[in-house]
């Protein structure tokens, strides 16, 4: 399998499986055999009797650009969204173990909409998010486009997922979407340092807690699958194929 994303799962404390994307030379852009590598990942940590909690990290100055473009084309062709990148997306939302994320630079798409799955998010100072999903002709996935009005309110939701305005770590701190920000030499430290701590918690304790704030999750997951059925259409659509290759070109 790929290693463009690593997952590390160590058989010592503290019982953190890190999901760790590796393909700076893309800026972490996310293939489906990525996505299909972070889903079976997730499940196993649910399914593990020794991981208590996952943590997502990315490269120096870059956690992800999003989804790979090239694969957005290959969607088009397909006419929907890769079956990896769903059971990914359900895999993440459905977590049963607490997951926390580490930001250090660009978070676009994806990179952006995952922290609205996590539990805690940390991000270096310099870090940006941003979701051009409506330049691109397509529409916000994750259920971003239900968590994220929760979240920040409406305007600031508006703001990311359809004006695709970029946030500052400060002003996604300030709207709900990330925790804490601090210096980028500090994020992956922290982030494994805040990991630790959720894993050496009573793990019977944490997980009531955890799903009593975070419901069934029956929403969240009724809501990826209407966004998927929009963002199939929409892949297929000649103002998102001109928007692809205009990315492919420039
Ligand atoms: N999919 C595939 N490849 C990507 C990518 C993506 N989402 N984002 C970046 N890359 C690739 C570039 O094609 C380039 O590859 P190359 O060196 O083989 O040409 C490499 O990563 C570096 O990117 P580059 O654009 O040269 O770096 P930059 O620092 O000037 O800009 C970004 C970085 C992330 C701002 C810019 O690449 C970008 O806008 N990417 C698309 C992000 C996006 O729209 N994602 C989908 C969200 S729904």
């Amino acid at each position: 399998m790929t290693d463009d994303v690593l997952i590390e799962r160590p058989d010592a404390a503290p019982q953190v499986q890190v999901i760790r994307f590796n393909r700076p030379a893309k800026k972490n852009a996310i293939t489906r055999t990525m996505y299909a590598k972070m889903a079976q990942a997730l499940k196993s940590a649910d399914e593990s009797p020794w991981i208590r909690a996952t943590a997502f990290l990315g490269t120096e100055g870059c956690f992800s650009a999003g989804n790979d473009m090239v694969d957005f084309l290959a969607f088009a062709m397909g006419g929907s969204l890769g079956i990896e990148v769903l059971d990914f997306l359900h895999a993440l939302a459905g977590a049963q173990k607490p997951v926390v994320s580490g930001v250090d630079g660009l978070a676009i798409g994806i990179g952006t909409t995952i922290h609205l799955h996590c539990d805690l998010t940390i991000a270096s100072d310099r870090s940006v998010f941003r979701t051009p999903f409506v330049d691109l002709a397509l529409v916000p996935e994750a259920a971003s486009s239900l968590i994220a009005p929760r979240v920040m309110g409406h305007q600031r939701a508006f703001a990311l997922l359809v004006a695709g305005e970029p946030f500052s770590a400060a002003e996604a701190r300030e709207a709900g979407l990330i925790w804490r920000v601090t210096r980028p030499e500090e994020v992956e430290a922290e982030t494994l340092a805040l990991a630790a701590r959720l894993a050496a918690k009573p793990p019977e304790a944490l997980k009531i807690a955890r799903d009593l704030m975070r419901g069934s999750g029956e929403d969240v997951s009724g809501r990826i699958a209407r966004e998927a059925a929009h963002f199939g259409a929409q892949l297929k659509s000649d103002e998102a194929r001109a928007a692809f290759e205009a990315f492919m070109k420039r």
